[in-house]
Order: structure tokens, then C-alpha cells, then sequence
């Protein structure tokens, strides 16, 4: 058990109206924070008012890009309780960037400890507006105060939360999404599975283009030959090839999505075929052509299921299910959503009651 030294804030914020949210623009009163020395470990756990990092000029992090961050949700259940989706899943996942990243990995329960700690304390920062969630931003960065390049010696640990609202301005309805040839995310054996910041930082150009052109996202085609689908920027992608579903099997330079695998298991649950596996620019070019592709849709923690209702790829526009959303993508997002709000019981241990 970590002992987690908890300073209230003097100056609680006003809650923001729940209605009008969008996406990580708020934040609640408080953070959690923990620092790892080489020779102590982890140590001084606390939780003190929201405030601005102080950190050196020269910390890794600045200079070096060593950082991983995680995403998940609280959710408000019906009968006023609160509760987290599979946050073990995120812990380990943010260990396994850590150990590409070399930076220290967390203990499992200790980690569950502090996201139960934290959102008990911020439990009124869930929102119960539908659709509304307490978004939860672990984050772990190198924090070494020289400009060598060499390991990590020193990082930090922190736990900030924001209430959200749709992350998309279309809500559940279908996203314009580019497909990008030129720029690539990831490549294998580099960080693509990895939930790192410097990712994001490589898909930067490709998304400004994308959004001054009026699609929300980019959808990236592997690192090597650019032929092969990978994944939207916060999003993995499902298609329905007629009877099949089917999703980008993980290459390596791919984010292993939570929300992509419960999707997978939910799909399969309800009896179809869902295969992970390459899917090539031709092919799914070919069957938007010949209408076998008839829904597509994004899934991710921010994201949930966003059905997406065009496809642009050089020069050319294909649009998908007639600019509604398809029955397959609204039941996975009917089914998803009534487990994470704990609207149904959960029957496949993904819940965290707080
Ligand atoms: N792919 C990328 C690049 C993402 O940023 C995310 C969001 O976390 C996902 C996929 C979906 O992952 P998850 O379902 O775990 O949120
Ligand atoms: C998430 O869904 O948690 C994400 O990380 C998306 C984010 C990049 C906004």
C-alpha cells in the first residue's frame, strides 16, 4: 500500500456546465503526484491542488521526448455510484511503454490504488449529463536535470482528470476522415504500440493538414510499404465487410486500443466473425467501390464508437452508409455504453466500482 499524503485545495473551482464540455478543456481541483529516484524508487505519493508543474530547463522530458501518457474514464452509473473501465488494462498497458521507453513502471495495485483514491477525492467532478464522463490523464515523464542522452534516473508520475463531453464535435454522428500518403505515425520496432507522446508529435503535420481540409482525423497506412490500414490519430478501426468484421491486427506499430479489444470481444460475443488481420488500401478501396464495405467506425477511450461516414484518400472521396451511422456500430455502441455508465450488469469483470 502506497501512503498517498493528501492536501486539500483552499479554492475549489466551480463545476462547468455539464451540457457544454468537448474535450479536455477542464480541469478538476486536484492531482496526483509521485517521483522515482533510481536509488529510492517510487516515493513521496501526495495529492495537492491543481497547480503548474516547476520543473527544471533541462528535464529529458523537454529535450528528449520521454514521455507515455494513458486515457481513461469514470463513469456516473444510474444509481449514483461511480465506476472505471478495465483500468487495469491501462496500467499495464502504460508499463509496457514504459519498458520500451525505459522509464520506471508503476506497481499493479499500487496503481489501482491511486486512481481509487483519486477519484474518490474528485468524485463530484463526475458528470452525470449523458454521454458525460470524468476523463483520467496518467501521465510519466523522464526527469533527469542534464542534457546527456543516456537512461533515465529520475521521472514523475502524475494523475490529472478532466469532465468531458463528445470528443468529437459530431457526437455519435459520422466523422470525415483522411487517409494519409505521405506522412506515417509508426513504424515496427519503433514506439507505435507504445502510448508516448512523440507519436502524437509525428502526426501532427498530417492531422493540421486533414483538419484545415475539413476531416477530423487522419487515418495512417503502415510505416513501410503504405498499403496496410493502421489506425485513426485517436482511434483504432473496424470495418464490416459484408458478414465479417474486420480490424488492423496488432503489428507493432499500432496502439493496442482497450476499447478495440472489447469491442473484439463483444462482436464475437453477439456470434460474428471478427478477424485481425492486414487490410490493404486496394482492398478497401475495391470494396467501397463494389459496396461490400458498408460501416466503418473508430473506437478509443475518448473517442468511443465513432461511426465514420466518409473517406478521403488522394484526391478521391468515398462516403460510407449514406452519412448514418450503421446498425452494427450503433448496437457495439448501445452495448459498450450501457457497461461503462452501468446501465447492464457487467458480465465480463471490466468494471472498477469506486
Ligand atoms: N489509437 C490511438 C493512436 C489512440 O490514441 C487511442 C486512444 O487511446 C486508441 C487507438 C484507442 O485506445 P483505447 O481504446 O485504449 O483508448
Ligand atoms: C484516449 O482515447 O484516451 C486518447 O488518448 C485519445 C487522445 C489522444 C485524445
Amino acid at each position: 500500500m502506497l501512503d498517498i499524503k493528501i492536501t486539500k485545495t483552499a479554492n475549489p473551482a466551480a463545476k462547468p456546465d455539464s451540457s457544454k464540455l468537448g474535450f479536455g478543456r477542464h480541469f478538476t481541483d486536484h492531482m496526483f503526484m509521485m517521483d522515482y529516484s533510481r536509488t529510492e524508487g517510487w516515493h513521496d505519493a501526495r495529492i495537492v491542488p491543481f497547480a503548474n508543474l516547476s520543473l527544471h530547463p533541462a528535464a529529458t522530458v523537454f529535450h528528449y521526448g520521454a514521455e507515455i501518457f494513458e486515457g481513461l474514464k469514470a463513469y456516473r452509473r444510474p444509481d449514483g455510484g461511480v465506476q472505471m473501465f478495465r483500468p487495469i488494462e491501462n496500467i499495464r498497458r502504460m508499463n509496457n511503454s514504459a519498458e520500451r521507453l525505459r522509464l520506471p513502471q508503476l506497481d499493479e495495485e499500487e496503481a489501482l490504488q491511486i486512481l481509487d483514491t483519486f477519484v474518490r477525492l474528485e468524485e463530484s467532478w463526475v458528470p452525470s449529463e449523458p454521454g458525460t464522463s470524468l476523463y483520467l490523464r496518467p501521465f510519466l515523464f523522464g526527469n533527469d536535470e542534464h542534457l546527456g542522452v543516456h537512461s533515465i534516473d529520475n521521472a514523475r508520475f502524475v494523475l490529472i482528470a478532466s469532465p468531458v463531453g463528445s470528443y468529437y464535435a459530431e457526437g455519435i454522428n459520422p466523422v470525415r476522415i483522411m487517409i494519409e500518403a505521405d506522412d506515417v505515425r509508426a513504424v515496427r520496432g519503433g514506439t507505435g504500440y507504445a502510448k508516448c507522446g512523440g507519436n502524437y508529435a509525428a502526426s501532427n503535420r498530417a492531422g493540421e493538414n486533414a483538419e484545415k481540409l475539413g476531416f477530423s482525423q487522419v487515418l495512417w497506412l503502415d510505416g513501410v510499404e503504405r498499403k496496410y490500414i493502421e489506425e485513426v490519430g485517436a482511434m483504432n478501426v473496424m470495418f464490416r465487410f459484408g458478414d465479417e468484421i474486420a480490424t488492423p491486427m496488432l503489428t507493432g506499430s499500432i496502439l493496442p486500443g482497450i476499447t478495440r479489444k472489447s469491442c473484439i470481444e463483444l462482436l464475437k460475443a453477439e456470434g460474428w466473425t471478427v478477424n485481425e488481420r492486414l487490410i490493404s488500401i486496394d482492398e478497401l478501396g475495391e470494396a467501397l467501390k463494389n459496396g461490400t464495405l458498408t460501416e466503418a467506425w473508430g473506437c478509443g477511450t475518448a473517442a468511443v464508437v465513432s461511426p465514420i461516414g466518409e473517406l478521403f484518400y488522394k484526391g478521391e472521396s468515398f462516403k460510407i452508409g449514406e452519412g448514418k451511422i450503421g446498425e452494427v456500430t450503433q448496437k457495439l455502441y448501445d452495448t459498450l455504453t450501457a457497461i461503462q455508465w452501468g446501465k447492464v450488469e457487467d458480465t465480463h469483470g471490466w468494471i472498477r466500482k469506486i
